[in-house]
């Protein structure tokens, strides 16, 4: 009960000034901001807050709206991607995971979170994702499961990473944090691998306002063993069957992320038509590839100086990432000494990430390509 400004009349107010923020969430949740307010009251009168009729719903709607059989909603991406490996058996040191050393830190940390060894691989020096031949270069005997980063919201090799998985007998897992909505020639990214896991961090193309996660899959047993898994190892009662985590999706996470849902495709066409602006004024390398745009990046061997005079004009930037996985202090390993892993390096020296999503319409992306461009 509250006697200020209803959720939705502060969610259409505008931004305060012209400033251009790398992230904002605000246009997204005031155009569903109807439905959330709905969500919200019916998990208030229902009086429960975890795996209950929100996350349910949300499930069964993100299964259908992603072609999938199966969403299990969890508590991150990370510990999406972990209970995949776990469910796969993929949980002992030695087990070697094969992970891209362009990816975000979380990606190797739920490798490690689930027991298992990493093992980095180079990207593409253009795409910057993981390829088959990258991963078969990283390949050893001990390899048992490979990760397919959909870096960027680009599609990764699937069709390969597939086949050289299933050549070898090694686990593929999807992350697909960077990914929502992305198909690949059209198909669903469950049809390429049992285990695709996402984020709903608030910045991703589906976020809501906290940390969340599911993991999609067409298996109905899969996603009832990735349901013990999250919660303890029971199924619907105090007795743990199996060792398990507790990494849930939380309802009122659920009320946002139902209401946000059905109006994802609308926002990956908007972000594709500010990539198209992007791409017709800084030569992208990347057209043609499928792509849900979540981050738009350049290169530039300037790009510090770049980015500091972008922001001193009032954009904001982003550096996705840093640096590459293998030079982390907690992944480093003999194995992977500096300059072994030259294509990732390179990139984590020159990318910068512009801003893209539902605050940039098609002159602003301009105004940004441009000043941009004047510094190339
Ligand atoms: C590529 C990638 N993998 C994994 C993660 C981890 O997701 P979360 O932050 O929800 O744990 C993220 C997001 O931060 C990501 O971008």
């Amino acid at each position: 009960v509250t006697s200020g400004p209803s959720a939705t009349a502060v969610l259409a107010q505008p931004a305060p000034d012209r400033r251009v923020p790398f992230f904002d969430l605000r246009p997204v949740l005031s155009r569903a901001a109807a439905a959330i307010e709905e969500n919200l009251a019916a998990m208030h009168a229902s009086g429960r807050y975890i795996l209950s009729e929100q996350v349910r719903s949300f499930e069964a709607e993100l299964a259908q709206a992603f072609g999938a059989g199966h969403a299990v909603g969890t508590g991150s991406g990370t510990t999406a991607i972990e209970l995949c490996l776990r469910q796969a058996g993929v949980v002992r040191r030695g087990q070697e995971v094969i992970v891209p050393a362009n990816t975000s830190p979380f990606t190797a940390q739920a490798v490690l979170s689930a027991g298992a060894s990493l093992r980095f691989a180079d990207v593409d020096p253009d795409t910057l994702l993981l390829t088959a031949e990258s991963a078969e270069r990283a390949w050893t005997p001990r390899t048992a499961a490979v990760i397919a980063v959909h870096l960027y919201g680009r599609a990764c090799d699937l069709a390969g990473l597939k086949r050289l998985c299933e050549e070898r007998g090694a686990v593929l897992v999807q992350d697909a944090c960077q990914a929502h909505g992305l198909r690949i020639g059209g198909r669903p990214l469950t049809d390429f691998s049992p285990y695709t896991a996402y984020s709903f961090y608030p910045t991703k193309n589906l976020g809501c306002l906290g940390d969340g996660g599911a993991v999609l899959t067409t298996s109905v047993d899969i996603a009832a063993e990735l349901k013990r898994l999250r919660d303890g190892g029971r199924e619907d009662d105090q007795l743990a069957r199996v060792a398990a985590i507790n990494s849930r999706l939380d309802e009122l996470h659920a009320c946002y992320l139902r209401a946000l849902l059905p109006h994802l495709e609308h926002w990956n066409q908007h972000r594709s038509r500010i990539a198209a602006v992007y791409d017709g004024m800084l030569q992208s390398p990347t057209r043609g590839l499928d792509n849900v745009h979540h981050l738009y990046i350049i290169r530039a061997r300037n790009r510090d100086q770049l980015r500091a005079e972008l922001l001193a004009e009032g954009i904001q930037t982003g550096v996705h990432y840093p640096a590459p996985l293998h030079l982390h202090p907690a992944f480093a390993s003999p194995e992977h000494p500096p300059g072994s892993l030259p294509h990732a390096e390179a990139a984590c020296g020159q990318v910068l990430s512009l801003p893209i999503g539902p605050h940039i319409d098609e002159s602003l992306a301009e105004r940004i390509a441009e000043s941009v461009r004047r510094r190339l």
